[in-house]
């Protein structure tokens, strides 16, 4: 089969009418950075003010995603960058059913990410970097992962043997080497307040 055998059916309902259902604006806020630089630490400390405030959000982790949908994948680059498709295409989704997307994933590729930008509207794909360098993650390690990574029990692990590409313009950079997780998510709420996606 091919993409000339398979037909676009609309819907009779619009994205815009269910995020307007909601009472809110959808879009994705995509969390990028390093093996233990925060993404989901703040992802989800973000999701929780969201939900208190009663938005209607869905979280999709890398840890978590790895286990079901994608549990084919490994962390060969190929793997990679069909594992960022796949969350992006799902992103996409998620955003048209009328939900505030967050995701966390490593995401290393610049290619990767600029293909699921575009995917979405200008303004709806929010790109944070979680900027948190090498050395912090690895003296963190909460996973154990970077010090099987230095003792070769795992190969290709991002920042040791495999690459890591910084955005070079996202919308947020976080450090957290320098903030606390409320002071993260203050910077990112303050964000979503002036690009008008929270009130
Ligand atoms: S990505 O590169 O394809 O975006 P993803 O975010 O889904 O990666 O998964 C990263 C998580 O998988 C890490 O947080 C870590 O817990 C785990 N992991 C296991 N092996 C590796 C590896 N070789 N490199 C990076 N992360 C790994």
């Amino acid at each position: 089969m091919n993409e000339g055998e398979l037909f676009f059916h609309p819907q009779n309902i619009l994205p815009s009418q269910r995020a307007e259902q909601k009472n809110q604006r959808s879009c994705v806020l995509w969390f990028t950075g390093l093996s233990g630089a925060g993404k989901s630490t703040v992802a989800n400390a973000l999701e929780q003010r969201l939900f208190a405030q009663g938005y209607h959000s869905y979280l999709l982790d890398g840890d978590c995603i790895r286990q079901g949908l994608n549990k084919d994948l490994g962390f060969a680059e190929a793997d990679r960058t069909e594992n960022i498709r796949r969350v992006g295409e799902m992103a996409r989704l998620m955003t048209e059913a009328g939900l505030i997307v967050l995701s966390a994933f490593i995401s290393p590729f610049t290619q990767d990410r600029q293909l699921v930008r575009d995917l979405f509207a200008a303004g709806d794909f929010v790109e944070i970097f979680m900027s948190t360098a090498l050395s912090v993650c690895e003296q963190r390690d909460p996973k154990g992962l970077y010090k099987k990574a230095r003792a070769g029990v795992i190969s290709q692990f991002t920042g040791i043997d495999s690459p890591y590409e910084p955005p070079k313009n996202p919308e947020l950079m976080l450090d957290m080497a320098e903030q606390s997780v409320e002071m993260a998510v203050d910077r990112v709420w303050a964000y979503l307040v002036k690009a008008q996606i929270v009130r």
